[in-house]
């Protein structure tokens, strides 16, 4: 394994004035690849010599594995070997032990118990996938199975440690019950969200192959150092043992942030077979090792003055985890930051089921409370006869409630009102049930308050410039199809001062500079500004060159004075002054200047102020009034998230989003079985999600935002705001069109009959 694989670079479509990259609607550089079919992703890597394998996965949810027909399996033509526990290698490390963070406790055959419908319980490897896949059909495993724990019912509640990846079970400030007293409005409603699987379209495939201790992996994956980790400890082998190239990825939503079990099953296949081996799982068995986004109750209580001001927010969610792993969704991180109220309570409750663990899905937390925080307000605002967006201007935070810090930056206000201009939300009736257009369905418009944090974790990057003037930047960063190859690029060309031409770009595999893990909205932010930080240390490099020699047009101007753009170093005090990078290298007798950079969390600012991205969702609906039937007309979303990389790609991560948030209101459920845990809609066909004529013309509107704080580039994320505030937007529109409140999510036509 000697080349990364990156695409050949391509011809951006866009402007690519020199030094002015950042800022442009470029297209995806990556978008001709894949269109053509060109772009390799990790099932299409097929190494001489490679076995297939098939998984053999459990269905029943808890109990005992008591016999697999392995003899039936082996004797079928093209089967090279069955892995079940019996002969399964055994890992260095005990994949139940947690002592890393972003453990998570993985099923892989090292004993015979089942914990979860759909876990791999063995393996077959083949010469052909039909071969592996008839082989794992006649394995016919029998069991000693046990009652299952299924539904926000089944198990015994108890308060977690912690929620999400370490955010307090329980948090806030203030006297909520003297709120509630004192409050001349009230409400207390429960809402409920169901189980979410991410479904993203690429499965988690791998493609392992190992040359002695050595492993070299294609797999999809949001974080390679992370996975490098988990494996090395797993197999016993150091960290730089393990490559693994994932340029591409059909989607991660957060599934693919550590390894899956399937993906280490592919690592033991290999090394039992001594040959490479490809995992592909199919679409039903994503549904149990992979995560998913946990169900949650959540009962709201609001008090307000009779002019709308909130006296009390709490906010008691209860939700799930696996009987063996602790990730809870943190439905109500939100709560802390969205309103000011005097008294605020959070809390997170959890009972353990027979699932898979849940894991992060994009927005973990914020998605789920969102809907409840955004119902309820409206709610409140119906009771008040007020304005559901006066209100929540009523009850601006102008500090982060509950910590008090100030905002790095919060251009929510205008996203209000951006957005409700552009809505048309001006004159709305406050009564429901009140419009049908002419065809005589029911309208109505609802808002959400949209927010996430803005998030950057550790991340480095290496950069240089040539004697030719051209560059090269690299780090191990990730496209899960949100355009990073795209978005980066123009951050690195802008740093190194050089076209996009010039720049040569090399991201997703392990052998690069760890770019931390591409989730949590936090990557441009992270491997942005290593760039930024890299291509900043070869400017300078450069910049001292020039400036301490004599011959140079730049001498005497000092690091400072000078800027990169065009390939040219430049004096700020006078632009007539410049020297090209060709030039200042040939005469300094060097072939290139190479430079590092790295990213992180500021302590110092993330200790003085709170920072998050905001937004509002404006959405209409029409209701047929006989069938109930519900469709989304229109969404507007208003977002302000810092500075804005590349307009065409923060829009369409908007888009997605607000997508997501309409899927979630109308649309998505997990269903289980609750006698036997298996599920009933484990597929594409069943697992409701909208098609391109659910989704109606939508609108995301840009809010600049200047944030000098949050990180040297002034980047927040914007992958995950959009389902925030719209799910809630659409629920109130159901609410205002209909004058029925639903609040059991997703909102389908029989709960309006
Ligand atoms: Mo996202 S759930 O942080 O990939």
């Amino acid at each position: 394994m000697t080349a990364t694989s990156v695409p050949a670079p391509s011809t951006p479509t866009g402007d690519t004035r020199h030094g002015s990259s950042i800022g442009q609607p470029l297209t995806r550089r990556d978008g001709p690849l894949k269109v053509r079919g060109q772009a390799r992703f990790a099932a299409d890597n097929l190494p001489p010599g490679t076995l297939h394998a098939a998984l053999c996965v459990a269905r029943i949810a808890r109990g005992r594995v008591t016999g697999l027909d392995v003899a039936a399996a082996e004797a079928h033509p093209g089967v090279v070997a069955v892995m079940t526990p019996e002969n399964a290698p055994k890992l260095a490390k005990d994949p139940d032990l947690k002592d890393v963070p972003f453990t998570f406790r993985l099923d892989v055959l090292q004993n015979d118990r089942v914990r979860y419908a759909n876990q791999p319980v063995a393996v077959v490897i083949a010469e052909t996938l039909e071969a592996a896949t008839e082989g794992a059909r006649l394995l016919a495993p029998t069991y000693a199975a046990e009652t299952p724990r299924i539904g926000l019912n089944a198990g015994e509640v108890f308060t977690p440690d912690s929620v999400g990846v370490g955010a307090p079970a329980s948090e806030g400030e203030g006297d909520v019950d003297a709120g509630l007293a004192a409050a001349s409005q009230k409400i207390a409603a429960t809402y409920e969200t169901p189980a979410q699987y991410h479904n993203a379209m690429e499965p988690h495939a791998a493609v392992a192959q190992w040359e002695g201790d050595r492993l070299t992996l294609h797999m999809p994956t949001q974080g390679l150092a992370i996975a490098q980790g988990r494996l090395a400890a797993l197999f016993g082998i150091r960290p730089s043992d393990i490559h693994i190239e994932s340029p591409y990825l059909g989607g991660g939503f957060g599934s693919k942030g550590v390894p899956a079990g399937p993906q280490v099953l592919a690592c033991m296949a290999a090394k039992l077979v001594g040959r490479p081996v490809k995992l592909v799982p199919t679409r039903a068995q994503m549904y149990g090792p992979m995560g998913h986004r946990g169900p949650t109750r959540q009962t709201v209580r609001l008090g307000a003055d009779a002019g709308g001001k909130l006296t009390a927010l709490d906010h008691h969610i209860l939700t799930a985890s696996s009987s063996f792993d602790d990730f809870f969704e943190p439905a109500g991180r939100v709560t802390s930051t969205l309103y000011a109220s005097p008294a605020i309570a959070v809390r997170h409750e959890a009972v353990r089921l027979d699932t898979g663990t849940p894991l992060f899905m994009r927005a973990p937390g914020e998605a789920s409370g969102s809907v409840a925080i955004e119902s309820a307000l409206d709610e409140l605002a119906h009771d008040l006869n007020m304005d559901p967006l006066e209100l929540r201007l009523a009850n601006y935070a102008e500090v982060e409630p509950i910590t008090g810090k100030p905002f790095s930056s919060k251009a929510l206000r205008e996203c209000y009102s951006r957005g409700a201009e552009a809505f048309g939300w001006a004159g709305r009736p406050l009564k429901p049930r009140q419009t049908r257009d002419r065809d005589g369905f029911l309208v109505g418009t609802g808002v959400g308050t949209a927010t996430f944090p803005a998030l950057i974790f550790e991340g480095q990057a290496r950069a240089e410039i040539r004697a030719d003037g051209t560059g090269t930047v690299e780090l191990g960063a990730l496209d899960m199809g949100q355009g990073a190859w795209t978005a980066l690029a123009q951050i690195a060309a802008d740093g190194l001062g050089i076209g996009m031409e010039a720049l040569t770009f090399r991201m997703g595999s392990s052998d690069l500079p760890s770019a931390g893990i591409a989730g949590g909205s936090g990557h441009t932010a992270t491997a942005g500004n290593a760039i930024h930080a890299a291509a900043g240390d070869v400017v300078a490099q450069l910049a001292a060159l020039a400036t301490a020699d004599p011959a140079s047009p730049l001498y005497g101007a000092g690091n400072a004075g000078v800027t990169a753009a065009n390939g040219r170093l430049t004096r700020r005090d006078d632009p007539g002054r410049s020297e090209s990078f060709a030039d200042i290298l040939a005469r300094a007798g060097r072939a290139r200047i190479e430079g590092t950079g790295k990213a992180g969390a500021d302590p110092a600012a993330q200790k003085s102020y709170a920072m998050h991205a905001h937004g509002a969702v404006f959405a209409e609906v029409k209701v047929d009034p006989d069938l109930g039937q519900i469709r989304v007309s229109r969404l507007v979303g208003a977002f302000a998230a810092g500075r804005v990389i590349n307009p065409r790609l923060v829009r369409s991560q908007y888009y997605g989003g607000m997508i997501w948030g309409l899927s979630f209101a109308l649309h998505e459920r997990a269903e289980m079985d609750p006698r036997t845990g298996r599920f009933l809609n484990d597929n594409l066909a069943e697992y409701h999600l909208p098609v391109n004529a659910d989704i109606p013309a939508m609108e995301a509107i840009l809010v600049h935002e200047d944030d000098a704080v949050v990180n040297a580039l002034g980047v927040k994320g914007v992958g995950e705001i959009g389902i925030t505030g719209t799910a809630g937007a659409i629920a109130n529109a159901v609410w205002h069109a209909t004058g029925m409140r639903v609040r059991d999510i997703p909102i389908t036509l029989d709960k309006l009959l």
